[in-house]
């Protein structure tokens, strides 16, 4: 029987959208549907690891044998994300987090006022959780291996190159194609130092299993001298 290539490891996956309340009822978010996450959550499991999946909200159910953190909001995404990164040794990041959140929450119903005029709603940029992640000494170190996801709509080559340097990651995956908000298949672009391989279009689960196994063979403490 061979080794699971990620036992004894702790993997840490975001996945999902993230809600940004407006008021107690509304708020925006994102056609995120969570499969690729969940599916690498449960990949990283079958290879042995420890798996902690932060969850934005969604309608899947728990990989077995991970352990689910749900939050709704990009800061609680960080929030849970930060308690639990500084004991893993991989960080894969496939959230789609939304870029900015109204700059206040009304604590009631915004209700309208029979002016005819809409409220005016201002937004504040959301933290980076990928990046900030990044950042840390033992993801320098790559003690913390970060991976990171890019849906890009043109350019992909370009893009997801750039995206890694300006992340500060050495594993970026891009989607390829068209949009796949929850389907089963996808096709990715494996972009790291050396350069990028594509992933042939396959089931979710498939490429999230050739993910684990690129990811874990990259690991300083797999490299085969
Ligand atoms: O910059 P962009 O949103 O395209 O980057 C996508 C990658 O960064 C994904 O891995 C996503 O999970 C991560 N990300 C994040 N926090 C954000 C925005 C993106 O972790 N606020």
């Amino acid at each position: 029987l061979q080794p699971k290539s990620l036992a004894g490891k702790r993997v840490v996956v975001t996945a999902g959208p993230t809600f940004e309340a407006l008021d107690p009822i509304r708020g925006i978010t994102n056609h995120s549907s969570g499969k690729m996450g969940f599916t690498i959550a449960r990949a990283a499991r079958e290879a042995g690891a420890d798996v902690t999946l932060v969850a934005g909200p969604v309608h899947l159910a728990t990989p077995r044998g991970v352990t689910r953190i749900d939050v709704k909001s990009a800061r609680q995404m960080l929030e849970a994300t930060l308690a639990a990164v500084p004991r893993a040794d991989v960080f894969v990041a496939t959230a789609a987090v939304a870029d900015w959140r109204p700059t206040s929450e009304s604590g009631q119903k915004i209700k309208k006022d029979g002016s005819g005029q809409p409220p005016a709603v201002s937004f504040t940029e959301n933290p980076d959780i990928l990046a900030t992640v990044a950042q840390s000494d033992r993801a320098k170190r790559r003690e913390l291996y970060c991976v990171g996801f890019a849906a890009e709509s043109h350019d992909l080559q370009t893009n997801a190159k750039a995206k890694r340097e300006r992340k500060g990651i050495p594993l970026l995956a891009g989607n390829i194609g068209p949009l796949t908000f929850g389907q089963d298949d996808n096709q990715l672009l494996l972009v790291d130092e050396h350069g990028s391989q594509e992933l042939p279009r396959a089931p979710k689960l498939q490429l999230a299993r050739t993910l684990i196994a690129e990811i874990a063979r990259r690991l300083p403490s797999n490299y085969k001298a």
